[in-house]
């Protein structure tokens, strides 16, 4: 799934495709209801947009994919079900979000769109209102004869809340219209704080020990959705109109045009500018994002909409936004502050890194109290220094950037070579920008996730073993290394530890059924004992390469020392990288005492030499079926593939041999109906005992448990 999700769009397969749907569905909505419904959101609005427009690119390409859940369907969580104290309103219009523009070229794209959609003249003009985007919180306010009867949040744009009590509290929402009022007339536009007031607040909940607001939107956000509206009337909330939703007249027939009659009826108007062309778009645009930091709450870019309303209504909506109107976001925004500190992270693969402790400032209105230094070489090239002030952004990403240095610090920064959590020595691979922890085996950082790997189906697979036992297992303290895994048995029960089997989740067969899969992993192929270990640039393929060439553990063991890079170099296929990388993974001593006590605990390690290519078996199919008497189901399988032949589960056109043992049953039956050949156990020991070559079962003498 990660692995899918670092591909570009335009070169996702249709698997990989559908993959990627699945988890920006999952990974959007969590943050929908992060920033919906808890006003928390977790990333930055661009990442959220980044993820939005990857959705939409995946199913652009492969519509036949589009998920129900899809989120380009969905505007936003659906708000809490009334179980936190507020009704719901269905939205008798629905409040549709906004695309967005982020340079010159998608305003130009903007405006040509909807002239090919209207069939306008090149050079017709298309009267734009801008008029700069709050960073707050939509509101629906419901007028009957010009009173005000009930207040809403978006919600998910369908449905929302009545927030009416608390709407009620803020000034700038008149209870009456001004002057004679249409039947029915719905405002919409945005609820925010100021930042006087947002500094305000935060200064009372600090003084009561409460959480500060992350942001002058959270704040706005967790105002409005205060139970009690007499702690939303303390906050000083303010409210700008811009657009409408039910109506039974419209005053005007351009957006300016309501826009004016709004501010006669008494609404505080969002201040606006007719443009006549992108260049005077574009003007506005800079002019306002020049101004941006002067004025007293967050604007997070210009609102285009298109002034005249019969062409929005014949422009419409896409399923998310309207065709007429779109955000022409604001680059990042910056601030100086001084790097207290550099700390080293870990990551799951092992990767070091570098991020700077700053003096906590407040860039685009969130407290920024570190920053990624993405790498050694960043560090170097920007002469980044404990001590240093730095100018720092806030841009897609959530984790702010250090632009550049602003006053230089005084000791140059010295980049760790050991891993701050495991001691093990860190490598830098030639032609690489990152240092890795070389602790594979051991280190805490990456546990999980090697043992994850080592457990994979081109591993060990070992059966009822998964991602999420082994997140369990690690957890509890049980299993740290794989070595653990071969002792989980003996054990289990043992020096206070719960017996597995009275774990939530397991039983007394899956226990021992996990156990059984665990023993029969104790006869392995070389190369999948290699793959295991999740050495950098070791995959199959180079795990089969080695294997291939050492032939036994004994010899593959013997191999793996300091000086013995040449040999490894002559090996067909191994490239410096490589054989680097395997031989710093061995000579960390953490790593070979986890893999000398592994080893020992193995039973057999499968020769691979010669395997797969002079036997007769050599690219066929078994399958194994009943019960066989004088070999185990898994020496079977071994010997199998020993012999280069693949062992399947199920009977299939595709099968070569079925090997039935006692009271064989269904694939058996099923064998017979497809013609595919079967022998018995007698048959498969005569087949595999006078194969002369081939890859023999070696027990390693030397080394016992
Ligand atoms: S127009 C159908 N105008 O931005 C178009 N929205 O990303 C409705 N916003 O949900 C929105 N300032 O919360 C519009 N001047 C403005 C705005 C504005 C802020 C917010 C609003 C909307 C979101 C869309």
């Amino acid at each position: 799934m990660t692995e899918a999700a670092a591909i570009p769009v335009a070169e996702l397969n249709e698997d990989q495709a559908k993959a990627e749907l699945a988890r920006l569905a999952s990974e959007i909505q969590d943050h929908n209801a992060a920033y919906y419904q808890n006003d928390d959101p977790a990333i930055s609005d661009a990442e959220y947009d980044a993820l939005c427009q990857r959705n939409s690119a995946i199913e652009g390409r492969f519509p036949n994919l589009k998920r129900p859940d899809s989120p380009s369907e969905r505007i936003g969580a659906p708000s809490t079900d009334g179980a936190d104290g507020f009704s719901k309103v269905r939205h008798s219009r629905p409040m549709l979000s906004l695309g967005n523009a982020f340079n010159e070229e998608d305003v130009v794209d903007f405006l040509a769109g909807i002239r090919r959609f209207l069939k306008l003249d090149d050079d017709a003009v298309v009267e734009i209102v801008a008029e700069p985007k709050i960073d707050g919180l939509s509101a629906a306010l419901r007028y009957e004869n010009g009173v005000f009867v009930q207040g809403a949040t978006r919600g998910d744009g369908e449905v929302g809340e009545d927030i009416t009590a608390n709407l009620r509290t803020i000034d700038d929402i008149p209870k009456r219209f001004l002057g004679p009022a249409p039947d029915v007339f719905e405002v919409r536009g945005e609820v925010f704080m100021n930042h006087g007031a947002f500094a305000e607040l935060n200064r009372k909940q600090d003084a009561a020990e409460r959480p500060a607001y992350a942001n002058p939107r959270n704040a706005a956000a967790g105002s409005l959705r205060q139970l009690d509206p007499a702690i939303t009337a303390s906050r000083q909330l303010s409210f700008r109109a811009y657009a409408w939703g039910e109506v039974s007249a419209l005053p005007s027939h351009a957006q300016a045009g309501v826009l004016a009659a709004m501010k006669a009826w008494g609404f505080e108007v969002q201040e606006h500018q007719i443009c006549r062309n992108t260049a005077e778009m574009l003007a506005y645009h800079s002019a306002t994002e020049a101004g941006r930091s002067a004025r007293p709450y967050d604007i997070d870019g210009i609102v285009y909409k298109v002034d005249r309303l019969d062409w929005q209504d014949r422009l419409g909506a896409a399923s998310r936004s309207p065709r007429w109107a779109i955000a022409h976001k604001f680059a990042a925004e910056q601030a100086q502050t001084l790097v207290e500190g550099i700390d080293i992270q870990v990551g799951r693969t092992g990767k070091l890194t570098p991020v700077a402790r700053l003096k906590p400032v407040t860039v685009g209105g969130v407290v920024v109290a570190n920053a990624t230094l993405h790498n050694q070489d960043y560090i170097a090239e920007k002469n980044i220094r404990v001590g240093a002030k730095v100018l720092v952004q806030r841009a897609g990403d959530v984790i702010p950037q250090v632009l550049e240095v602003v006053e230089p610090g005084p000791e140059a920064f010295v980049f760790p070579s050991t891993c701050p959590i495991c001691g093990a020595t860190a490598v830098r691979d030639e032609g690489e920008v990152d240092w890795r922890c070389g602790g594979g085996l051991t280190c805490e950082a990456q546990a999980v996730e090697r043992l994850r790997h080592f457990v994979s189906r081109n591993a060990f697979d070992i059966e009822g073993l998964g991602e999420k036992q082994i997140k369990a297992f690690y957890d509890a303290h049980v299993v740290k290394t794989p070595v653990d895994i071969f002792i989980l048995q003996a054990q289990d029960g043992k020096e206070g530890r719960k017996p597995l089997q009275e774990w939530e989740g397991w039983g007394e067969t899956s226990v021992e059924n996990l156990f059984e899969a665990i023993k029969e992993k104790r006869r392995i192929p070389l190369d999948r004992l290699i793959f295991a270990l999740g050495i950098r640039h070791v995959g199959q393929g180079n795990a089969k390469l080695l294997a291939r060439r050492y032939e036994t553990l004994a010899n593959f063991d013997a191999a793996m020392k300091p000086d013995n890079l040449e040999e490894l170099l002559d090996i067909d296929g191994i490239g410096e990288k490589v054989a680097k990388a395997l031989l710093a993974f061995f000579d960390d001593g953490h790593n070979k005492d986890v893999w000398d006590a592994l080893t020992g605990m193995l039973d057999q390690v499968q020769d691979m030499a010669r395997a797969d290519t002079t036997s007769e078996l050599a690219g066929k199919t078994l399958v194994f079926t009943g019960t066989l008497e004088r070999t185990s189901r898994a020496e079977a399988k071994a010997r199998a593939e020993a012999l280069g032949a693949k062992v399947s589960g199920s009977v299939s056109a595709k099968t070569d041999l079925v090997i039935a043992g006692a009271a064989a049953g269904s694939k058996l039956k099923k064998a017979q109906a497809l013609d595919v050949k079967v022998i018995d156990e007698a048959g498969w020991l005569v087949l595999i005992n006078g194969e002369a070559v081939g890859g023999e079962i070696v027990s390693k003498e030397e080394e016992t448990l």
